[in-house]
């Protein structure tokens, strides 16, 4: 297998340091270059993240003395790079021009930002649920007039855990889910320590996360026509985003209604004989099962579960019928790894199996 020299825009954040340390020894990808903020440019990566890594492993040696570049060096990425991870706290308007200015200049770019999630001809991602929105990538490279460039976006890290819990699910014909999600202080890029109003407390209000948390799933269930996703009808989704005193692992609630009789054992069944194209390409970060369901009454839990396969592992539990609804259950995913770095990670293998990224160094 040829090795993909690959770089992170945002290096230093909390999302980028999970980068960091998930592609170090990668099979595949080798970090090569580094970026952050115009502040950063110029330093040495330990210097530049300084006490801001909070990892519990060490800075690899491989990126400890990397300079970082600014986001005006895109020419010297070119030639340093065959694609680009970016997660990055920027204004809108200004990451899309970025992003697009990246992929213009022929580099594939794997997103965790939410600018781009909604341009028509991005596709957003979660590769065991929609690989095929890829093909996409035809049409914004027209847009783009790049024939190597392009930007893949990963969705939001809310609803990682309920959208491969109802998957399965979307042939028994789901019309409506209300969904409460429990969110780790990590997902704001905050640790509970310097957070005091979280300690001993929950907020009941994470701007913009309940828009994302019921939009972003209809994208990711719709058909790809030639260059658009065709939103997918159902199931409507009401959900609320409570931010929990946690340190890592979004949890969820989740009531369902059928448009049918279904029984318990036949979402069972449907959650553990779910497969993916995923399972064939062999793919380093794929988890081995995708969807694990515990019989235990009390479990998943946050602080037990979150890191199940290298918290690439989405899990659920608590099934049962529920008198206004016509089901209920729990999942978790961890929301630093499959809801940000490592489902950045595992996209960047499918396009590398899918042919979108090639080697270049
Ligand atoms: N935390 C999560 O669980 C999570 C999950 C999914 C997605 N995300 C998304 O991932 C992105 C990053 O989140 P985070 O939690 O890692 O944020 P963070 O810890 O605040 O890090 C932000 C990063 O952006 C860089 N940056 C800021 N302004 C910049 C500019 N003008 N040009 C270039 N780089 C700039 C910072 O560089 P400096 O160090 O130089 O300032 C830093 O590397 C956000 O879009 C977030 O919504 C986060």
């Amino acid at each position: 297998m040829r090795r993909y020299r690959v770089g992170i825009l945002g290096a230093t954040g909390l999302v980028g340091q999970s980068f960091i340390l998930l592609l170090n020894n990668h099979p595949w990808f080798e970090v090569k270059a580094l970026m952050a903020s115009p502040s950063s440019k110029g330093k040495r990566y330990a210097e530049a993240v300084g006490e801001r890594w909070k990892q519990d492993r060490d800075i690899p040696d491989s990126v400890r003395d990397l300079k970082l570049l600014g986001t005006d060096q895109i020419h010297q990425l070119k030639e340093e790079v065959d694609l680009v991870f970016s997660a990055v706290n920027m204004e809108k308007s200004s990451l899309i021009q970025l992003e697009e200015k990246i992929a213009g200049e022929g580099i594939p770019v794997v997103s965790n930002n939410s600018a781009t999630r909604w341009l028509p001809d991005v596709p957003m991602v979660i590769p065991e649920i929609n690989p095929s929105h890829t093909n996409l990538i035809e049409a914004q490279r027209e847009r783009l007039k790049t024939k190597t460039g392009f930007i893949v976006v990963k969705p939001n890290c809310s609803l990682q855990s309920y959208v491969p819990a109802l998957t399965p699910l979307l042939g028994f014909g789901i019309s409506q889910v209300f969904v409460t999600t429990y969110q780790a202080v990590s997902g704001a890029g905050r640790h509970l320590p310097d957070w005091p109003e979280m300690q001993d407390n929950v907020i009941p209000f994470i701007s913009g996360e309940e828009e994302k948390s019921e939009n972003e799933p209809l994208k990711i269930w719709g058909q790809v026509t030639e260059n658009e996703v065709q939103l997918a009808q159902k199931p409507k989704i009401s959900a609320q985003c409570i931010r929990v005193p946690v340190e890592v692992g979004h949890l969820a609630a989740v009531f369902v209604r059928f448009d049918r009789k279904v029984s318990e054992k036949v979402i069972l069944d449907a959650w553990q004989n779910f497969t993916s194209q995923v399972d064939e390409l062999e793919l380093p970060s794929a988890p081995r099962p995708f969807l694990n369901y515990f019989d235990e009454t009390d479990r998943p839990q946050p602080k037990l579960d979150a890191l199940g396969d290298w918290g690439m592992r989405v899990s659920i539990g608590r099934l049962r019928k529920d008198p206004i609804f016509d089901y209920k259950f729990v999942c978790l995913s961890n929301n630093l790894v499959r809801g940000a770095a490592g489902g950045s990670v595992l996209t960047a293998e499918l396009l590398v199996r899918q042919g979108w990224i090639q080697a270049g160094g």
